[in-house]
């Protein structure tokens, strides 16, 4: 299926690295000219030049910070004069997890604002920004990464379950805004991910367990209905789908793309 993405053109944010990288490299390859944008310049710069060698198409970056209103205007206003126009827009950045987590006693407001800031407001942001380019053009995809922690709590993490059903509703309502001119929203909900951030972690873990990483490996994946750790390309190739022409009939619904894990039904 050719998924029409050639020409099409998409900001990533959390572009520099992880499930950002992979996707910003699959629409690249799709034929997408993207934006990354995230608040590191030097790494941001770099994961820009290598997926445009890679891809051959047009990678640029744009530092900024999703926390802020003022960084986000100025980047989607730079994004769309470097691009011409915007069709696509991921939200995606966020700090895995987030940082609000540990005992009750130990939350801070302040890490759990942080936390809701960056991937509940910081996402909203993102596609007010973009609204008015997507809708004057009468075409547009927004998909929006959440997680799994929706769905199943960790027991650890005070606010990475909060945003992430937060997004649920904040999908539908831009669905539902923003349908009219043309613009579908969707959410992705990665579950336990393989990015570059998974290979000294699972080795931390290890260390810690006793065990091999090999056997942490499988511990995570036994909670999945494929027994598999679903890499980052491969989360990025549902990305993809969601961001192309193709995906007209689904607007405002969440989509796990986490290799079956967990036991609940949803319907
Ligand atoms: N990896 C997983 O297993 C997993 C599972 C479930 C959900 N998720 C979700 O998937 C998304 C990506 O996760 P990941 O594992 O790829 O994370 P990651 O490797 O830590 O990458 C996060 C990206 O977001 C950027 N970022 C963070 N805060 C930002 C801000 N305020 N403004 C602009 N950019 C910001 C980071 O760059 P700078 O630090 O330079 O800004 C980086 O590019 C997150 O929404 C996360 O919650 C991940």
């Amino acid at each position: 299926m050719d998924l029409e993405l050639q020409g099409k053109t998409s900001i990533v944010t959390g572009g520099s690295r992880g499930i950002g990288k992979a996707i910003a490299r699959e629409l690249a390859l799709s034929g997408c000219d993207v934006v990354i944008c995230a608040r590191n310049a030097e790494d941001l710069d770099l994961t820009a030049r290598e997926l445009s060698q890679e891809t051959g198409q047009r990678v640029s970056a744009i530092t900024a910070d999703t926390t802020s209103t003022p960084d986000v205007e100025r980047m989607v206003k730079e994004a769309a004069q470097t691009l011409g126009r915007i069709d696509i827009l991921v939200n995606n950045a966020a700090a895995p997890g987030g940082i609000a987590r540990g005992p009750l006693a130990s939350i801070s407001d302040e890490d759990m604002l942080e936390d809701l800031n960056t991937k509940v407001v910081g996402y909203l942001r993102c596609a007010r920004a973009v609204a008015p380019h997507m809708t004057s053009q009468g075409w547009g995809r927004i998909i929006n990464i959440g997680g799994m922690s929706a769905r199943n709590s960790s027991g650890a993490n005070a606010s990475a379950g909060v945003r992430n059903a937060g997004l649920v509703n904040l999908t539908k309502y831009l669905s539902q805004q923003l349908g009219p001119s043309g613009v579908n929203v969707n959410l992705v909900h990665p579950g336990a991910t393989r990015t570059e951030r998974s290979g000294p972690m699972y080795q931390e873990q290890a260390r810690q367990q006793g065990i091999t990483v090999e056997e942490v490996e499988a511990r995570v994946a036994a909670n999945n209905a494929t027994k598999r750790i679903v890499d980052a390309s491969e989360l990025a190739y549902v990305v993809a789908f969601l961001a192309s022409p193709r995906s007209i009939a689904i607007s405002g619904e969440v989509i796990a793309a986490s290799g079956g894990a967990g036991n609940a039904v949803f319907h």
